[in-house]
């Protein structure tokens, strides 16, 4: 793993930004994971200013997103459909037939599911994973306790997790509880992973990730296993790990 701690989260954005930028450089029809929350808002508004400069083509890009509520109309502000709508792909020049979330409403969930993954398998893999962690060590919505061969299926959130994400609604009650999530064995065959923690709150998940085990209540601990991933942090997440001294 390599690990960089930067000196804020504009510059642990930045870098992570770049790296994207450099990736669809290199290979157009790049296929990219994205994930959502508050982590990559910054990422994606320099990814939107790099494509306004002329630095980035989208057209050919295909991405997949980690996960979606169960549940939740797309139209909802709170759907992650919405999410990178408005925080991306409104603002790029990318085909949106090419950009793929998993569809928490779809009749046939479990279907659903297998048809994600295949869809990846289908479009050659993913060239490149964003990752967000949570505060529980989470990635996607792999939840402390997923075995790490699971791939893409319906999950059920933990207490910490609705708890830290009904922030952005009204009340806790509207929070959904389920979502779809890509698995980890579906996160792990990515062929370079870009993990970005900003902030205190991700300390402790951090530290236990790049310092600890690998150990299956710690999510996140499986990147150690992946030849090719990069952590990078802001100093208040990753400022002061024990095993880095
Ligand atoms: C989002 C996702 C989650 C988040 C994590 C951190 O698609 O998969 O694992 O990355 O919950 O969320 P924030 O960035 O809001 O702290």
């Amino acid at each position: 793993m390599k690990v960089i701690i930067a000196n804020n989260s504009l510059e642990a954005s930045k870098m992570v930004s770049d790296l994207i930028k450099e990736e669809i450089k290199n290979k157009n029809d790049s296929v990219i994971g994205l994930a959502t929350g508050s982590t990559p808002i910054k990422v994606y508004s320099n990814l939107i200013e790099n494509y306004k400069n002329g630095e980035i083509d989208f057209s050919e890009t295909i991405t997949f997103n980690l996960d979606e509520y169960i549940d939740l109309e797309k139209e909802n502000k709170n759907s992650y459909y919405s999410f990178m709508n408005k925080n991306l792909f409104d603002h790029i020049n990318i085909d949106k037939n090419n950009t793929y979330i998993p569809n928490g409403n779809s009749k046939d969930l479990e279907k659903e599911c297998k048809d994600y993954d295949r869809k990846i398998d289908e479009k050659g893999g993913i060239d490149l994973q964003l990752l967000g962690i949570g505060r529980n060590g989470h990635i996607a919505f792999n939840e402390p306790g997923s075995d790490f061969e699971l791939k893409t299926r319906i999950v059920d959130l933990s207490y910490e997790t609705i708890k830290d994400n009904s922030r952005n609604f009204e009340n806790i009650d509207d929070m959904p509880k389920k979502a779809i999530t890509m698995g980890i064995a579906s996160i792990m065959k990515a062929k370079k992973i870009i993990l970005l923690a900003l902030g205190e709150s991700k300390k402790d998940a951090l530290e236990k990730l790049i310092c600890g085990e690998v150990d299956k209540n710690l999510p996140a601990s499986i990147l150690q296993k992946h030849s090719n991933v990069y952590i990078i942090a802001d100093k208040e997440a990753g400022g002061n790990l024990t095993c880095l001294d």
